[in-house]
């Protein structure tokens, strides 16, 4: 692996406290994460991102924390934690963490210094307006959920800012304070060993709000800064940020010193997502044609993080009305599925109709294209979710390991789960497992286990250039290719349901000894790149040549 690893990284992301639980107290747990290391070693991960782990009132799934220097005590300790990164690191494993310090919980003990008195040290750390600002039902994150963004506070006797829910009081970042104590959270934790962060609500962070500007101004320079603090700290860490702005915005959040990224290092593809799922409902590559056209050039270093499905709702926000309509009557017709109408509250297995076929074309699509993978844990396995839980707790169900009671995450009575199981239907644990897929060498879990390998070995796509080739192909099929020291792949998809043949003879001059190294079924020999054959929703992954010395 190169000196960049998080661009040829696998990256799985999972909460504790719904992966495993090895204290029979109903609550996953660090110890029972450690016990499954050797599983995501086998399934070929390489970084762990993990949701929050702080302390927390657990209003927002831990995007509230109380304390950004401990570990919750559901979770285990401290000392727990440094055994995972042991542990992981010991399989070639390395362990990010969510930084969320766009806000604090209003639990925390900054903030409650902060609102009982003006002269409290804290009450700078906060963002206050005296008067009622005429914005205060403006820029709200969570619309439906959540009527302002300016909530008055008695005790305090002001008005304080919160991006997303009340109880989630926005730092205020124009305090050097508050800057030199992100320093020193990322500080702390990179001591212990982590490998970086996933950075939430990024844009936010950077906010310096003024009561009555709903567009106040961005202090990117805090990025830098922090950008570098974090590379002194430790050299090969990573920021991997939340940043779902337009995006022509998103390079300013990359950073270019001298055509290096000097700020961000990975951001979510948060506009791939929509347009993968657009181009999903729709059969028709086309959106994802124009991402590769209209991406940027990124400075080097600056890798993008490509996902299907996430823990939050999928954001529909950047698609346009007929787009979005579109997704929606694919994906999410009816109104329990959606979130407020803003985004899918489901993940990927039934929102394509546990169709086999389409999921192995979905993630191979995911795979194939610029940036690094993120995979949410049960992804592999093809879970489902749970409707009757309210808001994105529909995604958030325990891991399903096996036919045991409550799927084998917990021995706790049903009662004392963190979240109920799923245990009915076409999703439920006693049909959706780890155990029984892991002794089927034709699973979902065992293709995921293939893919990721043949990912491994082909680097060229993580750290080359990836592009849209222009090949006659037939409507429905994206014909792509990733060019790089390590040699070149072309990637065929079929989003249509049609058998076709797409002619790659212009390619021919470039093929070395061409093979499938991933496809849908066996195609026989490759040959000459005349008219390949594909069937309906397949896809093909073809090593057209080794780069010189590979
Ligand atoms: C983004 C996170 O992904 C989401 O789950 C959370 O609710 C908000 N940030 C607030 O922290």
């Amino acid at each position: 692996m190169g000196d960049r690893w998080y661009s040829e990284a696998v990256v799985y992301c999972l909460d504790v406290d719904t992966y495993v639980d090895s204290d029979g107290d109903g609550i996953g747990d660090l110890r029972g994460l450690i016990g499954r290391l050797d599983y995501l070693a086998r399934l070929g991960v390489t970084c762990i991102w993990l949701n929050p782990i702080h302390p927390s009132p657990n209003k927002d799934d831990g995007y509230d924390a109380t304390d950004f220097y401990a570990v919750d005590p559901r979770l285990g300790t401290l000392g727990d934690f440094a055994e995972l990164l042991h542990q992981a690191q010991n399989r070639g494993i390395r362990v990010i963490i969510d930084l969320v310090v766009n806000h604090t919980s209003d639990q925390h003990p900054w903030f409650q210094s902060a609102r009982s008195s003006p002269d409290s040290p804290y009450r700078d750390w906060y963002v206050w307006s005296d008067t009622e600002p005429d914005d205060r039902h403006q820029g709200m994150v969570f619309p439906g959920e959540q009527h302002e963004t300016w909530s008055y506070d008695r005790t305090a006797k002001a008005w304080y800012y919160h991006r997303f829910y009340r109880f989630q009081p926005d730092l205020n970042i124009d305090n050097p304070k508050v800057r030199e104590e992100i320093k020193k959270i990322t500080s702390f934790w990179l001591q212990l060993g982590v490998a970086g962060f996933r950075m939430d609500a990024v844009p936010f962070i950077i906010e310096q709000t003024e009561p009555g500007n709903p567009n106040s101004p961005k202090d990117f320079e805090f990025l830098t800064e922090l950008r570098q603090h974090v590379q002194w700290r430790r050299g090969d860490a990573v920021l991997l940020a939340e940043a779902n702005v337009e995006p022509d915005q998103l390079s300013v959040y990359f950073g270019d010193g001298g055509g290096s990224s000097n700020r961000i290092h990975m951001l979510f593809d948060f506009m791939l997502n929509g347009r993968l799922m657009l181009a999903l409902a729709r059969e028709d590559p086309e959106t994802i044609i124009d991402a590769l056209r209209d991406t940027p050039k990124l400075p080097m270093g600056a890798q993008w993080a490509t996902f299907l499905r996430n823990h939050d709702e999928i954001d529909l926000s950047r698609l346009t009305a007929d787009q979005r309509n579109d997704v929606l009557a694919a994906f999410g017709p009816t109104e329990e599925m959606q979130l407020y109408g803003r985004g899918i509250r489901r993940r990927l297995a039934p929102m394509l109709g546990n169709d086999r076929r389409r999921l192995e074309l979905a993630y191979a699509l995911q795979f194939s294209l610029r940036g690094t993978p993120v995979l949410r844990y049960g992804e592999e396995i093809g879970m489902g979710e749970d409707l009757s839980l309210p808001g994105r707790e529909a995604i958030r169900t325990p891991m399903q390991w096996s036919f045991k009671p409550n799927a084998g995450f917990s021995t706790a009575e049903e009662e004392k789960l963190v979240r109920p199981v799923i245990d009915k239907g076409e999703f439920g644990y006693q049909k959706v497992n780890v155990t029984a897929q892991r002794s089927d060498p034709r699973s979902l879990l065992a293709w995921f286990e293939r893919m990721i390998r043949t990912l491994r070995e082909a680097p060229e796509i993580g750290s080359g250039s990836t592009s849209h080739i222009d090949v006659p192909a037939p409507a429905g099929v994206l014909a792509h290719r990733a060019d790089g020291p390590t040699g070149t792949m072309v990637f065929l998809h079929n989003l249509g349901t049609d058998d076709v043949e797409v002619d790659l003879s212009t390619l021919e001059a470039e093929a070395d000894l061409p093979i499938d190294v991933l496809s849908d079924r066996g195609y026989g020999e490759l040959g000459k790149l005349g008219a390949i054959k594909l069937s309906g929703h397949g896809y093909r992954w073809i090593r057209l040549c080794r780069g010189q010395g590979f």
